[in-house]
């Protein structure tokens, strides 16, 4: 019984490739890596383009790190992140949607805290109104969801700030992607009521953009 529950628990970690985090299925996320090749930041500005088209190679746990990372990742210190945000509120939360499960990116431990099993990429792609059923071909999507818990209040001033810091967030992952060969597109589409179910959020956060992210199908 001990020996099952434990093989278990290698596989949740396994699936990404991971080493065993504080529960069984977080993922503690390699260093990001400040050295690799890249884009210069001017011709990655020039070329930035959406890409509605991915093939499902997945990615590497060292690029989900770097790209995690350059979406909010910790920059300079602890208190400081790689993209700006309001009175350094620090609001916007990221959720990494995969074909197996659902994480919450944590920037300080550059992790990934598991929240949920299974593929919801479908409730990124849209809701049944509107879908774009493109969303369910890249290996993942990341999700920024303004906590306003974090920004400290929640009214007009506090819905525009953190729409503003979101696009920060999203405006890092596609420049970032455009600079090491990767394919994005910003999008504002999705279940937002399906979202806030899945991850238990109250009405204080609110899913507001998400980027699918992958490797453009030619
Ligand atoms: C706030 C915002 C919301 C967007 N929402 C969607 C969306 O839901 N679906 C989509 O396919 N593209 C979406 N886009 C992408 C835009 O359509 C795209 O950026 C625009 O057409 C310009 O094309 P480019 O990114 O290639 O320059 C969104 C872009 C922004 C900035």
């Amino acid at each position: 019984m001990k020996k099952n529950f434990m093989k278990m628990m290698a596989v949740g970690a396994v699936a990404m490739g991971g080493s065993m985090g504080a529960m069984a299925q977080d993922v503690n996320l390699p260093a990001p890596d400040m050295k690799m090749q890249s884009m210069g930041v001017v011709e990655a500005l020039a070329t930035r383009h959406s890409v509605r088209n991915f093939s499902n190679k997945a990615l590497s746990q060292q690029e989900l790190s770097n790209l995690c990372w350059a979406a909010l990742g910790k920059a300079r210190d602890d208190e400081h992140r790689t993209a700006p945000t309001a009175m350094n509120r620090k609001e916007i939360r990221l959720f990494v949607f995969s074909a197996e499960k659902v994480w919450e990116y944590n920037a300080r431990e550059n992790s990934l805290r598991f929240v949920v099993d299974g593929d919801h990429r479908n409730l990124v792609a849209g809701g049944k109104a509107f879908s774009q059923d493109f969303v369910m071909d890249a290996p993942v999507s990341l999700v920024m969801v303004i906590d306003f818990d974090l920004f400290g209040s929640q009214n007009e001033q506090a819905l525009m700030m953190g729409c503003v810091d979101a696009g920060n967030v999203s405006e890092n992952i596609n420049l970032y992607c455009q600079a090491v060969g990767l394919a994005t597109v910003p999008r504002a589409t999705m279940d937002v009521e399906g979202l806030k179910a899945l991850l238990k959020l109250s009405d204080k956060q609110l899913p507001i953009m998400n980027n699918p992210v992958g490797w453009e199908k030619k």
